[in-house]
């Protein structure tokens, strides 16, 4: 297994015996280099990106959607609800909207924000019975003059805007939490391949980035506990002169180090998409070492440009690429030397 004495040890030891940098102890697959470079667009010439849509996890069928609603309708946001909306209402994902896991008490919370391209913001937490945050995230955004509404009064604000009440829990759902009440610990669902959250970026036509993050949260989690997905600045960060990031995995360390955000800084401070989200990840690595042996945490980012990266602390994690008419799913690279 790895911890952080092995991974800085190793780090050392490879650093010194190749006399290059800490990428040296790493797994990463060779696919990954090819497709950044295949999405990067010709600047010089003052083009503008192709548009584009990345998300977290195998879902296609969204970043199409997504795609799709942007070549027909001009703008990131509104492809990026398109495709966050299929994902919601799909009840065979356990880790998003409607057929997400419970919390311990076999209640399905759920979070999500939104951010546009002018720097907006919408965002819900904690917030039951509605199938689709997204859209209420965005009409937090686009109705209220706040950033964040919570529980009930996020519900509320739902149902005042139309949105229907639901019961969120399937019944595959509730068997599985039946299943984990018999162990009787409290004990957060990890695993390097745990699937949670679909966040999602996009760059439209006129070159304006937008993004969104949907997630049911930690399976079995606390009654009342928020994870990153609804944080501006941690589970997604939008900044239209630079790039945009979002996050998947376990919450509490992408919040502890304001993932998104700190992707979108190094972005701006020259960073490729993949290096900064390598970065991000080796900041959970050095600060939290050996927590993170079994507790994945996945990033994408795409920035002004059009060019997309994404880095996890294990292997496991993979993303959903749409531009023109590819529709691909591929590995991301990865920190650790231990399963590579
Ligand atoms: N990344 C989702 C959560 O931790 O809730």
């Amino acid at each position: 297994m790895f911890n952080r004495r092995d991974f800085l040890n190793k780090t050392i030891l490879a650093s010194l015996a190749a006399g290059v940098g800490i990428s040296s102890c790493e797994s990463k697959p060779k696919q990954d280099a090819a497709k950044n470079n295949a999405a990067t667009t010709n600047q010089s010439s003052g083009e503008k990106p192709e548009a584009t849509v990345i998300a977290t996890w195998k879902h296609p069928d969204a970043t199409q959607k997504a795609l799709e609603v942007i070549q027909n309708q001009g703008r990131a946001l509104d492809g990026i609800e398109a495709g966050v909306r299929m994902v919601e209402a799909d009840p065979l994902d356990q880790s998003v909207g409607y057929g997400g896991l419970p919390d311990r008490d076999g209640i399905v919370t759920l979070d999500a924000c939104v951010m546009d391209e002018k720097g907006n913001a919408g965002c819900v937490t904690f917030l039951q019975h509605i199938m689709h945050p997204v859209s209420v995230a965005r009409k937090v955004m686009e109705d209220t003059p706040h950033v964040m509404l919570s529980g009930e009064g996020a519900l509320q604000f739902a149902l005042s805007k139309g949105f229907e009440k639901e019961n969120l829990l399937t019944q595959a759902a509730e068997e599985r939490w039946k299943e984990w009440l018999k162990e009787g610990t409290y004990k957060p669902v990890g695993g390097h391949e745990q699937h949670d959250t679909i966040g999602m970026l996009a760059i439209d036509g006129n070159g304006n980035l937008s993004g969104a993050c949907s997630t049911s949260g930690m399976a079995f989690k606390m009654h009342g506990r928020v994870g990153d997905s609804p944080i501006i600045g941690a589970g997604l960060y939008v900044d239209n002169e630079v790039g945009a990031a979002t996050a998947t995995g376990l919450g509490e360390f992408v919040m502890k180090t304001l993932g998104a955000f700190l992707i979108v800084e190094l972005m701006r401070q020259g960073k490729s998409p993949e290096a900064a989200c390598r970065e991000a990840a080796l900041r959970i690595a050095e600060k939290y070492g050996k927590a993170n042996e079994d507790m994945q945490v996945g990033y994408i980012a795409l920035n002004k440009k059009g060019e997309y990266g994404t880095y996890s602390l294990h292997p496991g994690f993979n993303y959903s690429i749409s531009r023109k008419a590819s529709h691909e799913v591929l590995d991301s690279p990865y920190l650790s030397a231990s399963a590579g």
